[in-house]
């Protein structure tokens, strides 16, 4: 797939068959993951794969988007690992890489994807769900599976409404 087309045709999906997910698949996205740009090269990803039902329950319970947690076949959860921090605004900006780079993966995969973000409000009964120490900081669940059918589209603001300046 082409870049720009992978770009503009990615959609948030969050109805999912019933068909799993390879685990190949999951780490093909996670390593899509660590190929974004972060600042000094430090890496600051770290993931937690969920594909058990038991967990996933318990996962979905942390959100009010409890249904697309309980409906996808597989979960990654994203974290920042505040040890290898250096710089919060840096850090994080390069998590949304990594993210990003995930959903483009799972596009890129023929595989349907959210980020969920929503479930941060419950980020430490999350990490204490997953067994994960103080240090590692949640930075989405990405919820996957093969997309149901059913058209998704999405709308963005024309650049001219969102291009300042040209100097
Ligand atoms: C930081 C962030 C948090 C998000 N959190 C949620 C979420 O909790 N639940 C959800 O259904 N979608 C969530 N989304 C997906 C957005 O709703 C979606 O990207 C946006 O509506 C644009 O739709 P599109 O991705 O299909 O183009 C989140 C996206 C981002 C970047």
């Amino acid at each position: 797939m082409d870049i720009f087309e992978g770009i503009h045709t990615r959609r948030s999906i969050r109805q999912f068959t019933e068909k799993p997910v390879a685990r190949d698949q999951l780490i093909e996205i996670i390593k899509a993951g660590t190929w974004a740009p972060s600042g000094r090269n430090n890496q600051p990803w770290r993931f937690v794969v969920v594909t058990g039902a038991e967990v996933k329950k318990n996962l979905a319970k942390h959100t009010k988007y409890n249904f697309i947690i309980e409906g996808a076949q597989a979960c990654i959860a994203v974290f920042a690992d505040r040890s290898a921090m250096y710089s919060d605004v840096k850090d994080h900006q390069a998590m949304g890489a990594c993210i990003q780079n995930m959903l483009l993966a799972a596009h890129a995969l023929g595989l349907g994807a959210v980020w969920l973000g929503e479930i941060l409000k419950k980020a430490d009964g999350v990490r204490s769900l997953l067994g994960l120490p103080q240090e590692m900081e949640l930075m989405a669940v990405v919820a996957l599976g093969q997309p149901a059918p059913g058209e998704h589209t999405s709308q963005r603001k024309d650049v001219s409404e969102v291009l300042l300046k040209e100097l």
